[in-house]
C-alpha cells in the first residue's frame, strides 16, 4: 500500500504558490492528478474530471475505486503505527486524557466498522450520529466510511424536533448516540433527545449507545444496543469496503435561504484529494506538530479538520469535548500548553468572548509552541484580528483566516501559515485549483480593484457538493441558476488591487450566529408555530460576540398576554423546533410587517432598523402601507 507522503504536495514559499496556481488554473486535469497519485486507489481514474454546472453534475477520478478510511488509516500503519492520531481532551480538565495512536485507532475504527456490520448496516444506508464531542464520534464516523454507509453528523445541540427532520430527510437506518454529554457546566440528556425525534422515524432499525456519563437511559427492547456490549463480540479487523470515487460519503445538513435544511452532498475521491491537501498546505503541518480544530465535528469544519484532512496526511490531531469559557476562560490556552499545540484553528466568535473576559487569563501560559493560528466560520474583525495576533500568536504566528463553506468541503480562499501576504480582515488569495470572481447585479464581472460583489467560483475542485440530497433541483437552483455557469456562494466580497479578497459577509437570506448558520425562514416557520404569532420576519444585526445577532419582528394575535411571557414564549418554540443556538436575541412586537402590494415583506428595511440605520431605508414608495414602518422605527430595540 503506498504510505502517505504528503510533502509531495507541500508548498514551501509564496513564489511556488503562485506557481501551482497558475499551473492549477492552466491544467487542472494535470495539477489534480498529480496531487491524487500519492493517495492509495484500489484502481486508478479513467478521467480525472468531468463537469458541467448547467446540470449541474461534476464528477472527478472518474471509475477511480478507494476508501477514504484506509487513506487515513490503514496507509500510515508502516511508517506511523506508532505515532499519535488523536489525542482526546474532555470536557472537565480534572478528568484523565486519552491517546490513540494510529494502529490503535485504525483498530477501534475496524471494531466499530463490525459492530455497524452485525447491525445490518451496509453500503449505501444512511447513519445518523448525535453525539457529543468523544472519540467515539470520530470512530464511528470513519467506521461509516470503512464500509461505504453515508454518515450524516448532526451537531448534538439541535432539537429533537431538527433531528427528526434531519434524520427523516435522509431515510437514516441507524441512529448513533451517547447516554449522555458534558458540555461546560451543564449536562445534557442526548438519549432521551434521539428517543424523542425516534418517535416520528419509522426508518431507524437500530440505535447503538456510547457509553459516557454512565447515566440510566431507556434502552427499547430491539431496537437499542450499547456499543461496549455489541464491541466485545466482533473483531478489530474489518476489510474497507470498494468504493467508487463519485460514491457518496456524507451528508451534512445546512441552513439555506428556504425554510427546510439541505443536505449537501460530498463524495469520496474528490474530497479526499481536496481536504488533505488544503490541510497541509493551509497549516504548513511539520511531521510532529500537534493541530486542534476547536469546531464540533457535527459542522463542516470538524469533518475535514479534525478528522479527514489532519488524518490524511498522518497528523495528530486534538479534539476537546469541552467549551472555552468553563471552568474559566483559560480553558484553550492551558490546552495549548498541555500538549504543545502547534497549529490552533478557531472561530471569530470564540475569539470575541474570550476577547471579552480580557488578557489577563492568557497570562499564565507560555503558548510557546503555537506556530500557526487559524480562523474560519465569519468574518474576522480587525479589533479580534489584532487580539489574537497580540494577546495569542504573540506576535509570530501567522493568522490564516479560512474563507469556505459546507458546500465547498474544503478551505478555498486563505493564507498559507507564514507563508503568505497577511492583511487582517482579508481571506487572501484563492487556493490552487480555485478560481473566484466578483459579479454585479447583472451578471457582469467586475474587474478593477475596490468593489463590492457577488462572490460565485468559475470552476469546479475536487470537493464542490455533489447535490443535495433528494432534491437536486434545489442544489441546482440554489447554487448554480443566479449566475449562468458560476457556482454562487452567496457571500459578497471586494478584491484590493493585489488581488487579495475581503469577505463581507451573506447576501442572501441566511444570517451566520456566532459561526452558525441559519435560513430566516428557518427561524420566522419556528416563530410562528408559537399560537400567539401571527406572522413574523427575522433578519440579523451586529452582535458584539456572536458576529450577527437575530432580530425578529413578531406580530402577536392578542395583545393581552404580558409581553415578557410572549418573549419567553417564543424563545422556548426556538429552543424545541430548532436548538438553543437559534434563540432570538431581540424580540419586537410590531402592528404589522413592511410589505409590497404583492405581499411580499421588504425585508432591506426591516435589515435597516435592525442595523439601526432607519435613516437609510431608501425607497419605501412601493409599500403598501408606509404607517408601519414609522411604527417599528419608534419601537426599534437597538
Ligand atoms: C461564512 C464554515 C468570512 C461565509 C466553513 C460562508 C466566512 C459561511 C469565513 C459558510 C471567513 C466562513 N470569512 N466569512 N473566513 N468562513 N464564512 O457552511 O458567509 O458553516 O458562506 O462553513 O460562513 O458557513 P458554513
Amino acid at each position: 500500500m503506498k504510505q502517505a507522503r504528503p510533502e509531495a504536495y507541500r508548498i514551501k514559499s509564496f513564489e511556488e504558490y503562485q506557481e501551482k496556481y497558475k499551473e492549477s488554473i492552466e491544467n487542472p486535469e494535470g495539477f489534480w492528478a498529480s496531487v491524487a497519485e500519492n493517495f492509495h486507489w484500489k484502481k486508478p481514474w479513467d478521467r480525472v474530471l468531468e463537469w458541467d454546472f448547467e446540470k449541474p453534475e461534476v464528477k472527478w477520478f472518474l471509475n477511480a475505486k478507494m476508501n477514504i478510511s484506509e487513506n487515513c488509516l490503514d496507509r500510515h500503519l508502516e511508517n506511523r503505527g506508532n505515532k499519535l492520531a488523536l489525542i482526546w481532551e474532555p470536557n472537565d480538565p480534572k478528568e484523565r486524557f486519552v491517546r490513540f495512536t494510529y494502529r490503535e485507532l485504525y483498530h477501534e475504527v475496524n471494531r466499530f466498522a463490525n459492530v455497524l456490520k452485525k447491525n445490518g448496516i451496509g453500503k449505501g444506508d444512511r447513519v445518523c450520529l448525535y453525539m457529543p464531542m468523544i472519540p467515539e464520534l470520530m470512530i464511528a464516523t470513519l467506521a461509516c466510511a470503512r464500509i461505504g454507509a453515508v454518515h450524516s453528523i448532526v451537531f448534538a445541540g439541535f432539537s429533537s424536533t431538527a433531528l427528526a427532520d434531519r434524520i427523516q430527510d435522509a431515510s437514516a437506518r441507524m441512529v448513533i448516540t451517547s447516554d449522555g454529554m458534558f458540555r461546560g457546566a451543564k449536562e445534557i440528556p442526548v438519549k432521551r433527545i434521539v428517543d424523542e425525534a425516534l418517535e416520528s422515524c419509522d426508518s431507524v432499525e437500530h440505535v447503538i449507545v456510547v457509553q459516557r456519563t454512565r447515566w440510566a437511559v431507556d434502552m427499547k427492547e430491539g431496537r437499542d444496543k450499547w456499543y461496549h456490549v455489541e464491541a466485545r463480540e466482533v473483531s478489530d479487523e474489518c476489510p474497507a469496503e470498494e468504493m467508487d470515487s463519485e460514491d457518496m460519503l456524507f451528508i451534512l445538513y445546512t441552513s439555506g435561504s428556504t425554510g427546510k435544511p439541505k443536505g449537501v452532498v460530498h463524495s469520496c475521491g474528490g474530497y479526499m484529494v481536496y481536504t488533505a491537501y488544503t490541510f497541509e498546505n493551509v497549516f504548513q503541518y511539520e511531521e510532529s506538530d500537534i493541530f486542534w480544530c476547536t469546531a464540533d465535528i457535527g459542522w463542516i469544519t470538524g469533518h475535514s479538520y479534525i478528522v479527514y484532512g489532519p488524518l490524511l496526511n498522518g497528523a495528530t490531531t486534538l479534539m476537546f469535548e469541552g467549551v472555552p469559557t468553563w471552568p474559566d476562560p483559560g480553558r484553550f490556552w492551558q490546552i495549548v500548553d498541555k500538549f504543545g499545540v502547534n497549529q490552533f484553528y478557531t472561530a471569530p466568535t470564540a475569539i470575541r468572548a474570550l476577547m471579552a473576559y480580557g488578557e489577563e487569563h492568557l497570562y499564565e501560559y507560555s503558548l510557546n509552541s503555537l506556530k500557526v493560528l487559524g480562523t474560519v466560520g465569519e468574518p474576522i474583525n480587525k479589533e479580534a484580528w489584532d487580539w489574537y495576533h497580540i494577546h495569542v500568536g504573540r506576535n509570530r504566528c501567522p493568522i490564516v483566516d479560512t474563507w469556505w463553506q459546507t458546500e465547498t468541503g474544503g478551505i478555498m480562499i486563505s493564507g498559507l501559515g507564514g507563508l503568505s501576504p497577511m492583511k487582517a480582515t482579508y481571506a487572501g488569495y484563492p487556493l490552487p485549483g480555485v478560481l473566484p470572481k466578483l459579479l454585479d447585479e447583472q451578471g457582469q464581472e467586475i474587474r478593477e480593484a475596490e468593489r463590492e460583489g457577488y462572490l460565485v467560483i468559475a470552476r469546479p475542485w475536487p470537493s464542490i457538493l455533489r447535490t443535495t440530497y433528494g432534491d437536486h433541483e434545489r442544489c441546482k437552483l440554489t447554487y448554480f441558476s443566479h449566475f449562468k455557469g458560476y457556482y454562487f456562494t452567496g457571500d459578497g466580497a471586494k478584491r484590493d488591487k493585489n488581488g487579495m479578497y475581503r469577505i463581507i459577509g451573506r447576501v442572501d437570506d441566511v444570517i451566520n450566529v456566532s459561526g452558525h448558520r441559519f435560513g430566516t425562514a428557518e427561524i420566522e416557520n419556528a416563530i410562528n408555530k408559537n399560537p400567539h404569532v401571527i406572522e413574523s420576519a427575522v433578519t440579523g444585526y451586529p452582535h458584539p460576540i456572536k458576529g450577527q445577532g437575530i432580530y425578529a419582528y413578531v406580530v402577536l394575535r392578542d395583545s393581552e398576554e404580558d409581553e415578557e411571557n410572549i418573549r419567553a414564549a417564543i424563545r422556548e418554540t426556538l429552543i424545541k423546533e430548532i436548538g438553543p443556538i437559534a434563540k432570538p436575541d431581540l424580540i419586537q412586537f410590531v402592528p404589522g410587517l413592511p410589505k409590497t402590494r404583492s405581499g411580499k415583506i421588504m425585508r432591506r428595511i426591516l435589515r435597516k432598523i435592525a442595523e439601526g440605520e432607519p435613516g437609510k431605508l431608501g425607497d419605501t414608495s412601493t409599500l403598501l402601507d408606509p404607517a408601519v414602518v414609522e411604527e417599528i422605527v419608534k419601537g426599534a430595540l437597538v
